[in-house]
Order: structure tokens, then C-alpha cells, then sequence
């Protein structure tokens, strides 16, 4: 391991952006972003529509190359999908395949991993016992609730077994029971796996929620404009997490900022 690959709390970095920029159609949509990301932490990103969150996420999933500047994942650059690092979108109905099962449908990451036959089976039940869906193997995603895609496109990722999660607002079309219930299971499942998370959301609440550490881009182009740690203990718990003085002062502060970031438009 390089020194590089060494944060200053000593605990080994997974990510590492470097100056990056990215210009698309012409136009330059993320400017100067040096964003280090521990191995094993949940890194949320928060920031007004249109300043670059998904395409921040894309270079993360290697879907997208820097302009400038480097993308280094475990020290080396990053330039093309890997299989240790999954993305979920927001957009469930159209991450599953609506003709496969549930099974089916996580059978299809074991299929891309090239995992031998045999293995699958006891892989993909065992992702859909993490997410609640061991009942439900055998449905097709439009028999199931938002909530139960949302589960389903999760435990195709996990299966995966991915050091890292790449999450695009993944609870953005659920209603508030269903979110909270899936902001819970996403940090039992952290906390199971010990896999890295970079978490987009427009909801920051749910940033200070889930998150080691907020990161806030301004627009135009897209470049960091605030990073917080976030000291509250876990496990989390929704009601006396966000009853929390410290939970509420951050709440303030990012509030604050989206506000003041709204005039950079
Ligand atoms: N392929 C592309 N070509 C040109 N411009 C693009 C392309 N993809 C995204 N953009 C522009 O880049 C900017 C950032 O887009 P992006 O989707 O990353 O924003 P976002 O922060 O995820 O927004 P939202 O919160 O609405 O999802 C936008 O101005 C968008 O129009
Ligand atoms: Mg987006």
C-alpha cells in the first residue's frame, strides 16, 4: 500500500478523487473534486438537481472517464465497470428484468460474475434472506411492491459481494415508511458486510442519517462545497438519532448550505 492510500485517521482509503474534472457535450460538469473515500464508510453526497451527483457516481461505477485528473480505486486508476463495485439506481423498474423472478433476477449478477452453477443457488438465496425476500424467490417484479423492487435490485447487488455500493437515490420514489425501513436495512447490511457506500441523495436528513461523512457539491460546474463529519453513534436509531442536538445542528448546516448554493446558480 502506498502512503497515499493511507487517510489521515490511518484507515486505508478505497477511493481516491484526484483534481478531477469531467466535461460532457462540451461542457464542463465537474471542476476540481478531491473526495478521499475510507474503506468501510458510508460517504453520502448531497447537492441541488443538476450539479453533478449522478455523474460524480457514474465516475465512481467507472461508467464515465476524468477529463482531467485521476479516479483511483484501491490505488489504481479507475477506467472501466468492475465487479466488486455495484450501482443501484433510483429507477428500480428499470434496473430489473421484468420477465425473471426474483431469483432470476439476482441469478443474473452471478451470471455476469461467471460464478459456477453449483455456487448460485445458496448465493442467491442467501441475498434475498438479507433483504427480507426469502418468501418471495419466485415473483416477478411486477408482483412486488416499490419497496420489495427496491430490495430486490439491493440483493442482486449484494450478491455481488462488492466492496464497494454505489447508491443513486435509491429510496427517492418510496414513500416515508417504506425509506425509513430501507435506510435501517441498508446500515444492518453495512454494518453485516463492512462494504464501502457512496450514497447520493436530495434528501438530507437522510444523508446525515445514514452517513460517516456529508459531502455537499455546488453547481455550475459541480465542485465539493462542504464536508462534515458525522459523529453520532451507531447503531442509528430513527427516533433518537434525529432527536439528537448534534443530528439537528448538522441538519442546520446543511440546510444552510443548499440554501447559500442555490444563489450559485
Ligand atoms: N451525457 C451528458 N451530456 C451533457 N450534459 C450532461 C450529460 N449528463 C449530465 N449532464 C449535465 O450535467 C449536469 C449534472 O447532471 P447530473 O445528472 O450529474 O446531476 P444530479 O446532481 O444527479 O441531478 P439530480 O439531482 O436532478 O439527479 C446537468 O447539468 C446535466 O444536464
Ligand atoms: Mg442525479
Amino acid at each position: 500500500m502506498t502512503d497515499s492510500a493511507m487517510n489521515s485517521a490511518g484507515r486505508q482509503s478505497l477511493y481516491e478523487f484526484r483534481d478531477v474534472g469531467l466535461t460532457l457535450g462540451g461542457k464542463l460538469i465537474l471542476n476540481g473534486i478531491e473526495i478521499t473515500v475510507r474503506k468501510g464508510e458510508i460517504l453520502c453526497i448531497v447537492g441541488a438537481s443538476g450539479c453533478g451527483k449522478t455523474t460524480l457516481l457514474r465516475l465512481a461505477g467507472g461508467l464515465y472517464r476524468p477529463s482531467q485528473g485521476s479516479v483511483l480505486f484501491d490505488g489504481a486508476p479507475m477506467t472501466m465497470p468492475r465487479q466488486d463495485v455495484a450501482i443501484i439506481f433510483q429507477d428500480y423498474g428499470r434496473a430489473l428484468l421484468p420477465w425473471r423472478t426474483a431469483t432470476g433476477n439476482v441469478a443474473l449478477a452471478l451470471e455476469a460474475a461467471k460464478v459456477p452453477a453449483a455456487e448460485r443457488k445458496g448465493r442467491i438465496e442467501a441475498s434475498l434472506a438479507k433483504v427480507g425476500l426469502a418468501d418471495h424467490a419466485d415473483k416477478y417484479p411486477t408482483e412486488m411492491s416499490g419497496g420489495m423492487q427496491q430490495r430486490l435490485q439491493i440483493a442482486r447487488c449484494l450478491a455481488q459481494e462488492p466492496q464497494a455500493l454505489l447508491m443513486d437515490e435509491p429510496f427517492g420514489a418510496l414513500d416515508a415508511m417504506t425509506r425509513q425501513s430501507l435506510q435501517d436495512e441498508t446500515l444492518a447490511l453495512h454494518a453485516d458486510s463492512g462494504a464501502t457506500i457512496i450514497f447520493v441523495t436530495h434528501d438530507l436528513e437522510e444523508a446525515i442519517y445514514l452517513g460517516d461523512r456529508v459531502i455537499g457539491l455546488l453547481p455550475h460546474p459541480g465542485r465539493v462545497g462542504i464536508e462534515i463529519d458525522v459523529h453520532l453513534p451507531r447503531p442509528r436509531s430513527q427516533l433518537a438519532t434525529r432527536e439528537e442536538p448534534e443530528f439537528l445542528r448538522l441538519r442546520r448546516e446543511l440546510f444552510d448550505f443548499i440554501e447559500k448554493s442555490e444563489g450559485h446558480r
